[in-house]
């Protein structure tokens, strides 16, 4: 099986993040969503992938490169507008080959991996697998209706009247028989190829396509709140404190605390779940539960909960952050003033208290 991982698109419910580094390469526990997928995917048994990248295509070779340190050799397909995602097994037709493969979202996280459903797709070979999982406002997906025995009768993309609580996971599974269902199809009314209709077809032309319900933890992490979501949910599963940078005597610790070697913490608190990345320094801080601060940070005179830090983030006398999502070498200080002094990137939300 080969695999087929879509990292184009403009994520513009990330930005201001995304105006510079795509929203696959967002860290969540410290790490890209991208190579959450790509160890999936290994874990899952393959070996050869295409990744469609768009606009950051630079970035996301930069990061993850030939696949070998995740154990994968990764072909790049350039796709120059987000038709969708159907457009993108038509650019990868002649990787895919008549070769069955696992097509996967890249802003999707799977925490519990995909290895059950690809060892259920290997055993049954129905031409499509979708994975499947109720949610409280389906509005957003793809939406399934199946039949008792699993089989999808009906799919509908981002329905505005829903006829099920089943949301499609973006971990798609098919054999080359999608090839055609693709071929020829018609750009939706928001102006894509959409998957969804190619399943459709298949199901409606009588080709076994099935879905599963994944018990795992799902989020597509394509807004800010899904990605906060996801850091807790992963740094929650950290199995103990870990600590391996440099924690001074006077620095207290509970919980499951990673600080990596070459980080510098003094006079501090950590409160775990929480990761400290290499080259970051923590000085006279509360930090955590759920913070992910990433490499080459600055914390001083601060309390940080529930955030993510990414690369070369300062927070400098801010007395209570929190569910906060702190970009590329951004600082935020304490203001001489009553007031607040703001400069704000474009498309960047900043809530400050009453
Ligand atoms: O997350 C699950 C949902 O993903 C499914 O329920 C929907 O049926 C499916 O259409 C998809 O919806 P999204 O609106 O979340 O798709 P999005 O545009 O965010 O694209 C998903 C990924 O594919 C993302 O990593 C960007 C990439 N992509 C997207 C398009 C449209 C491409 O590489 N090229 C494209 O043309």
């Amino acid at each position: 099986m080969k695999a087929l991982i879509l990292s184009g698109g403009t994520g513009s419910r990330l930005r201001p993040f995304t105006h510079s580094t795509a929203k696959q390469l967002l860290p969540v526990a410290n790490k890209p969503v991208l190579a959450h997928c790509l160890e999936n995917i290994r874990d899952a048994g393959v070996t050869e992938a295409a990744v469609i990248v768009g606009t950051h295509a630079a970035e996301i070779a930069h990061v993850v490169g030939d696949g070998s340190a995740f154990g994968l050799d990764l072909t790049y397909l350039h796709q120059d507008h987000p038709r969708g995602l159907a457009h993108c097994v038509q650019l990868a037709a002649d990787f895919l080959g008549d070769d069955d493969f696992v097509m996967y979202l890249a802003d999707n996280v799977l925490a519990d991996g995909i290895t059950k459903a690809a060892h259920a797709f290997a055993a049954e070979r129905t031409d499509a697998l979708l994975l499947v999982q109720p949610v409280a406002d389906p509005r957003a997906y793809g939406v399934a209706e199946l039949g008792a025995d699993g089989r999808v009768h009906r799919l509908v993309e981002k329905p505005a009247e829903p006829a099920s609580d089943l949301a499609v996971l973006g971990v798609y599974f098919f054999t080359s028989r999608i090839h055609r269902a693709v071929a020829g199809l018609r750009p939706s009314a928001r102006g894509e190829l959409e998957i969804t209709d190619a399943i459709q077809r298949l199901a409606d032309d009588g080709a076994p396509v099935r879905a599963e319900r994944y018990d795992g933890y799902w989020k597509d992490t394509g807004k800010a709140e899904d990605l906060l979501d996801c850091n807790r949910e992963l740094l929650g599963r950290l199995p103990g404190p870990t600590v391996l940078g440099d924690v001074d005597a006077a620095t207290t610790l509970s919980g499951p605390v990673v600080v990596e070697p070459g980080a510098r913490v003094r006079g501090s608190r950590l409160v775990g779940p929480l990761v400290v990345a290499a080259g970051s320094t923590v000085t006279d801080c509360t930090v955590g539960p759920y913070v992910a601060v990433g490499p080459d940070c600055v914390l001083r005179h601060s309390s940080v909960a529930d955030s993510i830090l990414l690369e070369g983030a300062a927070v400098d006398g801010v007395p209570a952050l929190y569910h906060s999502i702190i970009g590329r070498w951004a600082r935020i200080g304490r203001s001489a003033d009553a007031g607040h002094q703001l400069l704000v990137g474009d498309h960047a939300n900043a809530e400050v208290a009453a």
